[in-house]
């Protein structure tokens, strides 16, 4: 029976157990998992995720369309920030987008030594979980919460995945990251917005005026893409 265990922050994934046939799941709700998928689903072909700013740049210089994140805000030189609303409107067939965010690319990046990596939120929810479950493998979900610390959308997500898991794949929770994770879910799924209202980086983005994406990025199964990283480039692998 798969493995299933849960790293409540990207700091925890050295210490995870899970080290053989594993794909990583990383977990960025607010905003950098919801907004990939919203660009996959508006046609672009690839996204390039980098952690640096430097790096990201340097494909803009190269003609590359780029989004980059820090704190929330979008930079100055990028085509778009992390807003997944703002891939709603745009059309790429097939392009290239280089990715860089405060949270989320560095999670990926910790990530990428696992035998396959994908990312996931509440918006494709389902759609990872069937692609779990044709993968045989053991699962790590990496939450990439806010700066190496905890963050509660992130658990949640990380909790509705676990649940889907456990039900419906015979998966073995291996840790008590995922049974709380999973416990909290139970609790929260009814009322989720009103459940993460408190929480530090809602509150973050809705002082920035983003309520459109806050209630994008609670919408469950709005998409069926499932971003896997090929080759340094995540790539939709629909379910
Ligand atoms: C991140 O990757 O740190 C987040 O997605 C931040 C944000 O909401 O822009």
């Amino acid at each position: 029976m798969p493995n299933i265990e849960t790293c409540l922050s990207p700091l925890l994934f050295s210490a995870r157990q899970t080290k053989d046939n594993y794909v990583v799941v990383v977990i960025d709700v607010l905003r950098a998992t919801t907004a990939f998928c919203a660009a996959l689903d508006r046609g672009f072909g690839s996204i390039i995720p980098v952690t640096g700013i430097e790096e990201a740049l340097n494909y803009k210089e190269k003609g590359y369309q780029v989004a980059a994140e820090r704190e929330g805000d979008k930079l100055d030189f990028a085509d778009f920030g992390n807003s997944p609303t703002s891939f709603l409107s745009t059309n790429n067939i097939g392009d290239e987008l280089v990715f860089t965010t405060t949270n989320g690319t560095r999670a990926i990046d910790t990530g990428k030594v696992a035998d396959e990596l994908i990312t996931a939120s509440f918006s494709n929810l389902t759609a990872v979980c069937n692609w779990i479950f044709n993968s045989n493998r053991n699962v790590v979900i990496l939450c990439a919460g806010w700066k190496n610390t905890f963050s509660l959308e992130d658990t949640l997500c990380a909790g509705a995945i676990a649940e889907k898991l456990i039900k419906g794949g015979h998966f073995l929770p291996v840790d008590d990251a995922t049974l709380v994770s999973k416990a909290l879910w139970g609790k929260s799924s009814e009322n989720l917005r009103e459940n993460v209202r408190q929480s530090s980086h809602y509150q973050r983005l809705r002082s920035k005026g983003l309520d459109n994406d806050l209630e994008y990025c609670f919408r469950i199964d709005t998409s069926e893409s499932v971003p896997v990283l090929v080759d340094g480039k995540l790539v939709n692998d629909k379910a």
